[in-house]
């Protein structure tokens, strides 16, 4: 049995390439090219988003997060996140189809990690590991230090895979407001 997840998280949150697994251990690879991690028969690759994605990503985001509120609309999300490091914007790609979907941003002080989604089809195949990873080795590339990300409280069984890519629960209380005049 392939154990993908454990070869990944074995990684931590390293910006060098990752050490590769033994062949039979591993469904993923990193590659030098952090932006692209292609499976060994080449079904899955995580690469940066491109401009084609868009119309599969908002499926993806309105089919995973059908309960978002109209400030998160994807459309508006991919909108506002090509305009900064739109190369932290990563999409996983089976079959010529967009399958999963991660956004990442350096403050310059901490990496956020938002809206991971892969859809239902295809989960449990190690995509979001890939995906988170492929992401935390872009912030890490910026020098970001730490990563941070928020999980809703509706939300938590999410806890259980982010537990197992080495996130913990922290002792912090999330405040937020929106700036006026914004989406
Ligand atoms: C959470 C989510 C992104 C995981 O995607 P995925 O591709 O299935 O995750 P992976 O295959 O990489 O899972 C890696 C490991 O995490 C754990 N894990 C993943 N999903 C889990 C779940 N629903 N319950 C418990 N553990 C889970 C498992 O240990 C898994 O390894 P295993 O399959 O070998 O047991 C996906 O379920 C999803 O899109 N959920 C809805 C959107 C969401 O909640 N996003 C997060 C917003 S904060």
């Amino acid at each position: 049995m392939p154990l993908p997840n454990k070869a990944l998280q074995q990684t931590g949150l390293s910006v060098a390439p990752l050490p590769l697994a033994p062949a039979a251990e591993r469904r993923y690879v990193i590659q030098t090219s952090l932006e692209q991690m292609t499976g060994p028969d080449s079904s899955v690759t995580v690469r940066a988003f491109r401009s084609a994605d868009r119309d599969q990503v908002e499926r993806l985001w309105a089919r995973v997060f059908p309960d978002d509120p109209p400030s998160n609309a994807p459309a508006l999300l991919i909108d506002t996140k090509l305009r900064v490091q739109p190369e932290l914007f990563l999409i996983a790609v089976a079959d010529g189809a967009v399958v999963g979907a991660v956004m990442a941003g350096f403050d310059g002080v901490r990496g956020w990690i938002h809206h991971l989604a892969v859809s239902p089809d295809h989960r449990r195949r190690g995509i979001a590991t890939a995906l988170v990873r492929a992401a935390e080795s872009g912030l890490g590339r910026l020098g970001c230090p730490k990563v941070n990300l928020q999980v809703r409280a509706t939300n938590l069984d999410v806890l259980a895979f982010y537990r197992q890519l080495g996130y913990g629960v922290e002792d912090r209380v999330s405040m937020g407001r929106r700036l006026e005049g914004t989406g």
